[in-house]
């Protein structure tokens, strides 16, 4: 039985069967005009899709006048809850002042704001941002920054080093990047010049300790810049985390020995912290875990709230002078976007600080993910269960295979019982919005237990 959220949702109404008919009605027209992300469209229908009619806090509706808990905050976005009454009020005011109008020759109050608000929290060293759109575009923004400033002093260096397991967004710049064959193998013939090294969340042997394969992957990344510094633009890492790649965690040495290995050979560090930005891992930043300051580092997904489209590159004052020059000097950063620090996302994202700030949002996500590590400790006994991985508000629990789509029956079991998760391959994906309540967490890590022992046996 899934929960209802007791009223009628505001642009349904009728009876039941007019809104199945509703419902119906638009999954025929989604079938025949849309093709979804990360999709495959063949077995869309018979996924039985779920129309999403409205949403608050926690929880969302369907057409049906079915209540979901939002058990991944929208695609890892979502922080206080949908429709916070502080944000929309936020929007609301800002779109009564100034909807929109270029970055490129103006400037304006939200964009300056929330840069210094962002660099007000940021590892110390931080000194400048750059905005774009989504977090790949933040990326692509951050791999032709370090590209740059190389070229500008004289050296051209034409290859990034990244990891095995890792994911940056879906541009081709991110793609080049990216270490998740699913994923990115297909477009290697036009990919970036890249070198990659292993996976520090993946441990060689299963009896070996994080902090040994942390040591391992080190030695292999200075064997690589020993060979290769000289045309290596930068490193890019996700820090504590490798989110997408199924939520593998690694020792905070990793990230430290990244940045002692690039401070040695003259490469720019890239922390992409678009998954764990913004209190994510329990800390405003990954980095700090580790007490590093990258020379640039990616956010977003959580900038916002989870409400509109914003990234942002973070960078060194360093990075950002070899970028002066003359207007004739071609030193410029030739790159932006037509929607760069869109005034309204600016205003969301500055009440989103302003409300993690008042409420104490990254202390929660601490305790979130430690309330989540005690309700999941059962299942890491369970024999269907192969590993749970957590960090802050970023779970994952990685089940056993019992036939094509393990992930996806277990998050389909969960949604029949009233619970929203998505999986990653065979690694079911717990990440609520970090003001979640107690009740709401046993919800959700309850539902996703009873999942996993009724899918996997
Ligand atoms: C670490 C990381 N970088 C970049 C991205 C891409 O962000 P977006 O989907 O906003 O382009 C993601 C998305 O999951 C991510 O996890």
């Amino acid at each position: 039985m899934i929960p209802t959220d007791g009223k009628q949702p505001g642009t349904t109404g009728g009876s039941e069967s007019d809104r199945r008919s509703r419902t119906a009605d638009l999954i025929d027209r989604d079938a025949s005009v849309l093709w979804h992300p990360f999709t495959q469209q063949s077995v869309w229908l018979a996924d039985e899709p779920i129309v999403v009619d409205h949403a608050e806090g926690m929880y969302f509706t369907d057409t049906d006048g079915n209540r979901y808990l939002d058990g991944v905050s929208s695609l890892w976005v979502n922080v206080h809850g949908h429709r916070r009454p502080e944000i929309n009020a936020a929007i609301v005011e800002q779109l009564g002042r100034l909807d929109h109008t270029t970055f490129l020759g103006l400037t304006h109050e939200p964009g300056i704001v929330l840069a210094e608000r962002l660099l007000a929290s940021a590892p110390a060293g931080l000194d400048r941002v750059f905005y774009a759109g989504d977090g790949a575009s933040a990326v692509e923004a951050a791999l032709k920054i370090a590209y740059q400033a190389h070229a500008q002093n004289g050296q051209i260096r034409p290859f990034y080093a990244h990891v095995a397991e890792g994911y940056h967004g879906d541009t081709l710049g991110a793609v080049s990047v990216g270490g998740i064959d699913l994923f990115h193998q297909t477009y290697r013939s036009v990919m970036l010049r890249t070198h990659q090294v292993s996976s520090p969340g993946v441990l060689a042997d299963p009896r070996q300790s994080r902090t040994q394969r942390a040591g391992e992957v080190l030695t292999e990344l200075r064997a690589l810049f020993l060979e290769h510094h000289e045309t290596i633009s930068a490193l890019v890492i996700e820090p504590m985390v490798q989110a997408a790649g199924g939520m593998l965690t690694h020792d905070e040495s990793f990230v430290r020995g990244a940045r002692a290995l690039c401070d040695e050979f003259g490469i720019y560090l890239i922390a992409d912290e678009v998954a764990t930005g913004i209190g994510r891992t329990g800390r405003m930043w990954a980095c700090e875990h580790a007490g590093i300051t990258p020379d640039l580092l990616t956010c977003g997904k959580g900038i916002t709230a989870g409400y509109l489209p914003l990234s942002a590159v973070l960078a060194t004052e360093d990075l950002y002078r070899a970028f002066l020059g003359t207007p004739a000097s071609a030193r410029t950063f030739f790159h932006g976007h037509s929607y760069t620090a869109n005034p309204l996302a600016a205003a969301a994202a500055i009440a989103n600080l302003d409300l993690m700030a008042a409420e104490g949002s990254v202390a929660r996500a601490h305790e979130v993910g430690e309330l989540m590590g005690r309700l999941l400790e059962p299942l890491a006994d369970y024999d269907g269960v192969r590993e749970v991985r957590r960090i802050g508000t970023m779970t994952g629990i990685e089940v056993e295979s019992v036939g094509d789509r393990t992930g996806f029956a277990v998050c389909q079991a969960a949604r029949s019982r009233g619970v929203w998760v998505r999986p990653l391959g065979d690694v079911v994906v717990l990440m609520p919005p970090l003001a979640i309540a107690d009740d709401e967490v046993e919800l959700l890590t309850g539902t996703v237990s009873d999942a996993i022992r009724t899918v996997v046996q």
